[in-house]
């Protein structure tokens, strides 16, 4: 048995992980929840997330790890270490987006879960336990908020309130994770550290030939839901200065929030994902849309004058319309800057891997926007095809897996011998 602690960061062997055995775990994983396209369908606390959610555990359990189910269904594996230390976190998710892909989300839980293997393989017993973590519904697809569990975990949302969220079934959280087996009672450990793993989702490092992305910041995010109400009415007799037409109105909103975007600086997004119409019918005048705006920014300050356009055209639109258009705030967190210490070893561990790397802002959220709101927390990201994600045709290069693995596990390690 080798303790990690022994061995310096000048003279230790660097360790490289097992690709093809993480390739392999990626695609059994994805075999859950595989589509006919090629991706992924593995929603929040649904049978297939449990399903997902019970193979890896059994996979952690292989690696000598206790687990831990918290309230709100997070899954902490715990690999112990020599010393009582709080545990080096490593984690992500494992649901996905509707049409998900094969990595967004699972690649970080997998990275993990390698990492533990190699120690395993290598003999190795580090100071800190090594802890692994599969965070619930980070996606909020099915449910918002988004990064739910890791939002939960570091106080941004009552249990209470995520709890009582629920689907457009009707179904609640609550009742879904009972439904799963996932309703724990376990305390969620405290992190010394937590290092997330994931595939950038958008196209910088690919077009520069970069392997790692050292993640500084992540944007901050705004998501709303809108209601419009007008009013149902015939689509012959009815002239138009008599229509209330509430997708009308919606058309509108949806080029407002994309000029809204265009005209704000500091990486603005504005997104209308989900639009629902009532009564859906070609000769019926919609009297009712519900549609969800999802606006981001690199600055706080910007994303609050964002909101403030929203709510201005809103207002105009239902003037001019005459018609109600009602919000509500759904999600709302700041830009994240993540510890910059962390930040420095996983550019050092690249660098001592021998790999090209580029410090890089986040476009989307991640559960460790969130669990640095407690611990310090970093991100290293690798290339994805054609930067596209949420998508299922998302793919990655099994070397460049394999090479942020290796910086997991190298930072891991540095961190565990408090060269930090
Ligand atoms: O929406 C996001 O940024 C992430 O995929 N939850
Ligand atoms: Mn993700
Ligand atoms: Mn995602």
């Amino acid at each position: 048995m080798t303790n990690a602690a022994s061995i310096d960061s000048a003279s230790r062997d660097i360790l490289r992980c097992d690709g093809a055995r993480l390739w392999d775990s990626l695609m059994a994983l994805a075999r859950i929840g595989a589509t006919p396209a090629g991706g992924v369908r593995r929603l929040a606390l649904t049978e297939l997330d449990g399903e997902a959610r019970r193979i890896v555990i059994d996979w952690l359990r292989d690696c000598g790890c206790s687990i831990r189910i918290d309230p709100i269904g997070n899954i902490h594996a715990t690999r112990p270490g020599t010393e009582d230390l709080a545990p080096i976190g490593i984690g992500s998710h494992l649901d996905t987006q509707p049409n998900g892909g094969r990595f967004d989300g699972a690649y970080g839980v997998m990275a993990g879960l390698e990492v533990l293997r190699c120690l395993d393989d290598h003999d190795i017993r580090t100071r800190h336990p090594v802890n692994v973590t599969i965070w619930t519904n980070e996606e909020g697809s099915r449910f918002t908020p988004v990064m739910m569990g890791s939002g939960v975990y570091a106080g941004a949302f009552t249990l209470e309130h995520c709890l009582a969220q629920h689907d457009r079934d009707g179904r609640s959280v609550g009742d879904a994770l009972v439904a799963i087996g996932f309703d724990g009672r376990d305390t969620a450990p405290a992190l010394a550290a937590y290092f997330e793993p994931h595939i950038e989702q958008g196209p910088i490092l690919e077009a520069e030939g970069i392997t790692i992305g050292t993640v500084e910041t992540a944007l901050g995010q705004r998501w709303f839901d809108v209601l419009i109400t007008g009013q149902d009415a015939h689509a012959g007799p009815t002239p138009l200065a008599m229509r209330r037409d509430a997708l009308l109105a919606a058309a509108h909103l949806i080029a407002a929030v994309r000029r809204i975007a265009e005209e704000h600086p500091d990486e603005a997004r504005g997104t209308v994902g989900q639009l629902d119409v009532t009564p859906n019918s070609r000769n019926v005048i919609p009297g009712r849309v519900a549609l969800t705006v999802d606006l981001r920014n690199a600055r706080d300050e910007t994303l609050s004058r964002m909101v403030e356009a929203l709510r201005a055209e809103c207002a105009a639109i239902a003037a001019r319309e005459q018609l109600g258009i009602e919000l509500e705030e759904v999600v709302y967190f700041p830009p994240c800057r993540f510890d910059p210490a962390l930040v420095g070893m996983v550019e050092q561990a690249a660098r001592r891997l021998g790999h090209s790397h580029r410090r890089i802002a986040s476009g989307a959220g991640h559960d460790a926007v969130y669990v640095a709101r407690r611990h310090p927390a970093a991100m290293i990201f690798v290339p994805c095809e054609g930067g596209i994600s949420h998508n299922e045709i998302e793919n990655a290069e099994p070397e460049h897996l394999a090479a942020g693995t290796d910086v997991l596990l190298e930072a891991v390690l540095a961190f565990d011998r408090g060269a930090v």
